[in-house]
C-alpha cells in the first residue's frame, strides 16, 4: 500500500489548524515544548488548570474548612455531580452515571449485579482478546457467583443464546482501535434476554456514544485517558434508569446506603445510582477529573469526533505513504476505528523507545504493537505530521536497532 495515499506539505497540515474549530482547546492544556504526546489513550494531558484546583481543594478546603468541606463545599456529591458532568459525553441523562472507585471494580459490581438480574442464565459473554481487566474480573464473578461461567467468542453475535447473562465488550479495543457496533450487538443481547455492559474506557471524550440512543444497560469508562483526570483518576459507572431499583451492587459499602448517617446496622440500598457507590469517595482526584472534565467546556462532541477521524485519517495516509515495514493493525474504515492507530512491528517495542528518544510519545502493547493515540482536544495536525516523519526517519535509518531500545520498562 506504500505510496498509494496523498501524503500533504506541512503547509498543508498548517492550514488544517488554522481552521481547526477546536484549536483553541490545546491551550487548556500544559504540554511540554518538543514532545509530540499520541498517548492520551492512555493517561490524557495535564490540563492547566488542575494544579490550581488540586490546590485549591487541599489548602482551602481541606486545610481552611478541614471535615466541614464535606457539606460546605459539597464533596459529598462529588461522584453524582462528576457523572452528570460525564453523562453527555456518552449519552446518557444525567442521573444514570455515577463516579466511583476503578473501572475495574465498576466491573465487578456490575457483573455480578447483572448475573443476579438473570438467575437462570449461567454465561458471562466477552470476547478473547478483550481488555485484561475485563476477561480477570469475569473470571472473578464466575469463581465467586455458584453455577455460572465465562465465555470468550470471537463472534460475539452468534455466540449469544438463551443462557448469555451479560455480554461484556469494550467498544474501542485497546489494542487495535476497532469499534464494535453499539446499537447491533446490544440488540442481539436484548433480542436473547441478555443484559448489554460496554467498557467505555477508550471511547469516552474522543468518539460517539449514545448509550441511551441503544438501549444500553450497563457501561463503565476510565477518567484518567480522554477525560484528562490524572493517574489513577476515579473512573464512572452508567446503569440505565429502567434499572435502577432492580440491579444491586454487591459491594455494599456504606456510601452506597440509603442512609450513611444514621449509622443503623443492616445494609439498605440507597436510591438510583448511588448504591453503586461503596467507600468514601477519593476527593482529590475527584478535584483532579473534575479539572479534566472542565477540558470540554463549550466542546461539542461532534466536533471532536470528526477532528478525531481527519487525524486518524491523516496519521493512515503518513503511515502507508512514508512509513514501510509498519503493518496496519487499526480498521482502516473510520467508522469502525476509534480514536487511537495501531501498527505493527516485529520490533514495536525498541521502534516506540526510539520514537520516545525523539520526542514522539505513543506506546507499546505486547506482542508487536505500537498504539498512537490522537487526541482530538490538543492534538494538532501538524504533530501527526510531524510524528509521522520521525516515523519514517527511525524506520530508514534504524536507529531503534540501539540496544538502549531493547531494555523492558515495567510499563509499557
Ligand atoms: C478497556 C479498558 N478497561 C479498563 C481499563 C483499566 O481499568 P482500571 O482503571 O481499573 O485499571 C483499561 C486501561 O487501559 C482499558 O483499556
Amino acid at each position: 500500500m506504500s505510496g498509494e495515499r496523498h501524503w500533504p506539505t506541512l503547509d498543508d497540515v498548517r492550514a488544517l489548524d488554522a481552521a481547526d474549530t477546536l484549536g483553541t482547546c490545546r491551550d487548556r492544556f500544559a504540554l511540554p515544548d518538543g514532545v509530540i504526546y499520541l498517548d492520551g489513550n492512555s493517561l490524557g494531558a495535564l490540563p492547566r488548570a488542575s494544579a490550581a484546583r488540586i490546590a485549591q481543594t487541599v489548602t482551602r478546603e481541606w486545610g481552611g474548612d478541614l471535615i466541614a468541606s464535606w457539606n460546605k463545599h459539597g464533596w459529598i456529591d462529588a461522584p453524582a455531580r462528576l457523572g452528570a458532568r460525564i453523562a453527555p459525553l456518552i449519552g446518557a441523562a444525567a442521573d444514570e452515571v455515577i463516579v466511583a472507585d476503578s473501572t475495574s471494580a465498576n466491573l465487578f459490581k456490575l457483573i455480578v449485579a447483572a448475573c443476579q438480574a438473570r438467575p437462570g442464565r449461567s454465561m458471562i459473554l466477552t470476547e478473547p482478546g478483550n481488555f485484561p481487566t475485563d476477561l480477570y474480573i469475569a473470571q472473578g464473578v464466575a469463581t465467586t457467583l455458584p453455577g455460572r461461567q465465562v465465555s470468550a467468542a470471537a463472534d460475539i453475535v452468534a455466540a449469544i443464546d438463551g443462557d448469555t447473562a451479560v455480554v461484556v465488550l469494550t467498544h474501542v479495543h485497546y489494542k487495535t482501535g476497532a469499534m464494535r457496533d453499539m446499537h447491533a450487538i446490544t440488540a442481539a443481547a436484548h433480542a436473547a434476554g441478555a443484559l448489554m455492559l460496554w467498557d467505555l474506557s477508550h471511547s469516552v471524550g474522543a468518539v460517539e456514544v449514545d448509550l441511551e440512543g441503544c438501549g444500553a444497560d450497563l457501561a463503565v469508562g476510565c477518567g484518567y485517558k480522554y477525560l484528562n483526570g490524572g493517574p489513577g483518576a476515579p473512573a464512572f459507572l452508567y446503569v440505565a434508569r429502567a434499572l435502577h431499583g432492580t440491579l444491586a451492587s454487591p459491594m455494599t459499602g456504606w456510601m452506597g446506603h440509603a442512609a450513611p448517617f444514621d449509622f443503623g446496622d443492616d445494609y439498605a440500598p440507597a436510591d438510583g445510582m448511588k448504591r453503586f457507590l461503596c467507600g468514601t469517595p477519593p476527593i482529590i482526584g475527584m478535584a483532579a477529573l473534575d479539572a479534566g472534565l472542565d477540558t470540554f467546556d463549550s466542546v461539542a462532541m461532534a466536533d471532536v469526533v470528526a477532528k478525531s477521524r481527519a487525524l486518524s485519517e491523516l496519521l493512515i495516509a503518513g503511515i502507508d505513504a512514508r512509513c514501510p515495514g509498519l503493518t496496519m493493525a487499526s480498521p482502516r474504515d473510520a467508522a469502525m476505528r476509534g480514536s487511537h492507530v495501531s501498527v505493527a512491528h516485529p520490533n514495536a517495542w525498541e521502534i516506540c523507545q526510539a520514537l520516545i528518544a525523539r520526542g514522539v510519545i505513543g506506546d507499546f502493547r505486547a506482542p508487536d504493537v505500537l498504539r498512537l493515540g490522537l487526541t482530538p482536544l490538543y492534538t494538532r495536525f501538524e504533530d501527526v505530521w510531524q510524528a509521522v516523519e520521525i516515523i519514517a526517519d527511525v524506520l530508514a535509518r534504524e536507529t531503534w536497532r540501539d540496544p538502549a531500545y531493547a531494555v523492558r520498562a515495567a510499563v509499557t
